[in-house]
């Protein structure tokens, strides 16, 4: 369950004005919901049966436990959508017991491939190519230099057990497959990469992660049964969407996320990319930022509290205390014995009321409540912020489903090395 609390002591934005934008925008959600005037080439999550239903389950759960048999380490080869809900929630919630996994097909720097490759040192592993269209050149040149490994290492036809590639059916990937016995499974053919979270694209690695892919979507299918059935006036997105879109009108050109929890970093970069990607074009859209705190309170944390007012702050509150660690009296005078007894839980939560405090005299501060950090919860933020995005999207006035700033960079990429 997700709670959303606006707080602007400048004054800048009043309830009436929230509440008559909530009233304008109100068909936009009922479109939104209805994937009406909506590409529906791109809305196949809407409906979470679709693409991670339980058949899609069972199977994913078949292959992670067969990969997990045979594998120290499993290689996801994707890059921005292909991987970034994957490994937003591996990095935050692996633990000791689950297979290792190795982030590859985001980068064309030898020095970063050559770490990655020298992490599968002594290792069995299997890889999984992630690709929607399978041009990117990431993915592409990673997979061969997998692929080669795997046969140096296992010889052709073990290697060939040990590689998954997610395609689209139809696709060039989808033939390379076939034709070499590699395991194929479908890309959603109506969802673009930021958006397949749960599919078989986010899916596969959470589970060969040893993570519970069903909490995922369990979380995922409250959030949607929440935001379809309540009221546009108690609708979490649309008030949030709304909120962000009269702050964008009145001039605020940034949306910072911020957190005192470290282990949602990687779930920022999903953030980041699925507004940046989804809103920023024909000249518009809110700069999606991220602000890891407690740390950097102490660097971009003077900027946002005294430079120029460009942004305004979304603080990701988790609720609940999962672990703990008390702060115990020491024989050295250090002098911080006021925090003798104190769990690091209690810190934490005092350093976010007062930078909340603090910010919210100078900038709008909206906070996202989240119960805890688990699987469940992922599934309902995924769910919520690409609702949510979809909504401000439109209220925008753009598509928040291409991306033509990327294909126009990839064009120019291409011809410089050659491709035809
Ligand atoms: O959201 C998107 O569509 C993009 O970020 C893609 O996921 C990304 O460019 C990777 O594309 P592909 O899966 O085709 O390699």
């Amino acid at each position: 369950m997700l709670t959303l609390e606006y707080m602007d002591k400048t004054g800048h934005l009043t309830e009436e004005r929230i509440a008559s934008a909530i009233k304008e925008y109100a068909p936009v959600l009922e479109r939104v919901k209805a994937g009406e005037g909506l590409d529906p080439d791109a809305t196949g999550w809407l409906d979470i049966d679709k693409w991670a239903g339980e058949e899609t389950l069972a199977r994913l759960e078949e292959i992670a436990a067969d990969v997990r048999r045979k594998s120290d380490a499993f290689v996801v080869i994707g890059v921005g959508g292909s991987n970034n809900a994957a490994r937003s929630v591996v990095e935050a919630l692996k633990t000791k017991d689950g297979t290792e996994i190795i982030w590859a097909g985001n980068t064309l720097s030898p020095a970063a491939m050559n770490r990655m490759l020298a992490q599968l040192d002594g290792k069995d592993f299997c890889i999984d190519c992630i690709a929607k269209n399978f041009e990117t050149l990431e993915p592409g040149a990673s997979f061969r230099v997998l692929r080669q490994l795997l046969v140096s290492q296992y010889g052709k036809e073990e290697a060939r057990k040990r590689i998954i590639a997610t395609g689209t059916i139809g696709s060039s990937l989808e033939k390379l497959c076939h034709d070499h016995g590699f395991t194929f499974i479908p890309f959603p053919t109506d969802i673009g990469g930021r958006y397949t979270a749960m599919s078989n694209v986010g899916l596969l690695p959470m589970a060969v992660a040893g993570l519970d892919i069903r909490a995922l979507v369990k979380g995922a299918k409250e959030m949607r049964k929440e935001l379809y059935e309540t009221s546009a006036e108690e609708n979490t997105a649309l008030r949030y969407a709304a909120i962000r879109n009269l702050l964008y009108g009145d001039g605020y050109a940034l949306e910072m996320l911020s957190s005192f929890e470290p282990q949602l970093k990687w779930f920022y970069k999903w953030w980041i990319q699925l507004f940046a990607e989804s809103e920023g074009k024909d000249g518009k859209g809110l700069f999606p930022v991220a602000s890891e705190y407690s740390e950097e309170l102490h660097s971009v944390g003077q900027f946002v509290q005294d430079g120029r007012p460009l942004m305004f702050e979304t603080f990701l509150d988790v609720t609940e205390q999962q672990e703990s660690l008390i702060l115990r009296p020491d024989d050295v005078t250090d002098y911080f014995d006021y925090l003798n007894g104190k769990d690091f839980h209690e810190v934490n939560k005092a350093a976010f009321l007062a930078t909340r405090t603090a910010h919210a005299d100078k900038l709008p501060c909206l906070t996202l409540s989240v119960p805890r950090i688990d699987m469940e919860t992922f599934g309902e933020l995924f769910y919520f912020y690409q609702f949510m995005c979809v909504i401000s999207g439109c209220i925008l006035g753009i598509n928040p489903f291409n991306q033509p700033g990327v294909e126009a960079y990839k064009g120019w990429m291409f011809r410089a090395l050659g491709k035809e």
